[in-house]
């Protein structure tokens, strides 16, 4: 594996999907913990209530990234922590949390890398309208303002919005993620003022860090193939890749939104004056979340984009229901740094669930993970050699956590969490990943 000497191997979370205690030191309902209520929305009925308890044991989890050599760790601060009800008072205690976290992570010489949202909008905001409310941007940015100016003299690395495209389609279009909405006029409103927030909160992170940050949005992109070359499946395909690539890619490049798009929808984004300036300010990095590509067939009667994704015959699946396709992740790449023009690229997130078994002696020894990683990392290099400006991998996850709308069944841990008694065990991945970082760090070593 080919890359660059200051290539950065990290893991990533996310606050609601590890951290449980919703209730402690002044934290206050999000929109998951309200979907995690509604009947039938959550595998299992789950929550996230305790999920792996990281708010108490984030020490031990530190301990444990030391233990796999991460060069960095990805997670996200909470907003119903910090600004319990998402605009005014700030949460003292709930600031506190990060602030030592970020101390713990640098003084075991591991890189904070914040995401600043990561789907958990404080519910007094959804009460006023939510994403499909303009306010909704500007809270986001008052309260990116606060966490910057408390962490920011010693955290560089900001994403501003984890997949806008979750929380605009999935979840207002599609209904299955929180708010559980299914409204084409509402989630094209939301795409916007994802898209703003994002704007306007690296304007407040630049304002009020303390050291010059280092800056990027973070998008979950997949390939687009047509699953047929009749006229039909190929304009499908077309759309497919404005809904899910372009929607998100076109106006952060400074080109709008694209046009085409705006017809299939039949819903004009909410643009004010100087919106698209915003949202396409220059940033640091290009942030890319891969799991997989999207084989595609017309869906007329469906929901826009009227595009469906078929399953793609004999292909390996992973417990997600998700097709393993390592290429999709150095095209994607290539396309940034080729059409898109990106300089920086993060590979901020991919990794797989499995349905692990635990051994009698308490091992797990999840090879078609290790296999997973291999491959990706493998596909990343091959995109760095291609000319892919790619600095960095981050697996996901560190540990099995919540996983949505699927509970917490599903694993894509490089640690296993026992429900029961909250035990970490590093599986065979996490054993293999560290083993690729040391030989990484080693001159001349191979992995
Ligand atoms: O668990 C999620 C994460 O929160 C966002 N990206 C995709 C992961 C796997 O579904």
């Amino acid at each position: 594996m080919n890359l660059p000497a200051d290539f950065l191997f990290g893991a990533a979370t996310s606050a609601y999907q590890i951290e449980g205690a919703v209730t402690a030191d002044g934290r206050l309902p999000s929109i998951w913990d309200d979907f995690c209520k509604v009947p039938g929305a959550v595998a299992g009925g789950d929550t996230g209530d305790v999920t792996c308890d990281h708010y108490h044991r984030w020490r031990e989890d530190i301990a444990l990234m030391r233990r796999l050599g991460l060069d960095a760790y990805r997670f996200s601060v909470a907003w119903p922590r910090v600004v319990p009800r998402g605009a005014g008072q700030v949460n003292g205690p709930g600031l506190d949390f990060y602030d030592r976290l970020v101390d713990a992570l640098l003084e075991a010489g591991i890189r904070p890398f914040v995401t600043l949202y990561h789907w958990d909008l404080p519910s007094a905001l959804q009460e006023q309208g939510g994403w499909p409310s303009r306010d909704t941007a500007g809270h986001f940015a008052d309260y990116a303002a606060v966490v910057a100016a408390r962490l920011g003299d010693r955290v560089t690395d900001w994403t501003t919005i984890n997949e806008p495209l979750c929380t605009a389609w999935i979840g207002h279009l599609e209904g299955r993620f929180a708010p559980g909405l299914r409204d084409l006029h509402q989630a094209v409103h939301a795409s916007h003022h994802l898209l703003l927030a994002h704007g306007l909160g690296a304007a407040a992170v630049r304002a009020h860090a303390a050291s010059p940050p280092s800056i990027g949005l973070v998008n979950n992109l997949s390939p687009i193939v047509a699953a047929s070359d009749r006229a039909e499946d190929v304009q499908a395909a077309t759309r497919a890749d404005g809904h899910i690539n372009r929607w998100w890619l076109d106006p952060t490049h400074g080109r709008g939104y694209p046009a085409d798009m705006i017809e299939v929808y039949g819903v004009e984004p909410p643009v004010r004056e100087s919106d698209l300036e915003t949202i396409a300010a220059p940033v640091e990095y290009t942030g890319l979340n891969y799991y997989f590509r999207q084989v595609i067939a017309d869906d007329p009667d469906g929901p826009a984009p009227y595009a469906r994704q078929v399953p793609v015959p004999g292909a390996q699946t992973t417990a997600m229901g998700w097709e393993v396709h390592a290429d999709g992740l150095a095209d994607l790449l290539l396309r940034l740094g080729g059409e898109y023009a990106a300089t920086r690229i993060y590979v901020t997130e991919s990794g797989s669930a499995w349905d692990d078994k635990v051994g009698a002696d308490g091992s797990i020894d999840d090879q078609d993970r290790i296999a997973y990683l291999e491959d990706h990392l493998a596909a990343v290099a091959r995109a760095a050699a291609a000319g892919a400006p790619v600095k960095g991998y981050f697996a996901w996850s560190l540990l099995d956590n919540f996983e949505w709308a699927d509970g917490l069944d599903k694993r894509f841990g490089l640690v296993h969490v026992d429900r029961a008694t909250q035990d970490r065990t590093v599986k065979a991945s996490g054993h293999r990943y560290a083993e690729i970082i040391r030989a990484h760090h080693t001159p001349g070593g191979a992995p």
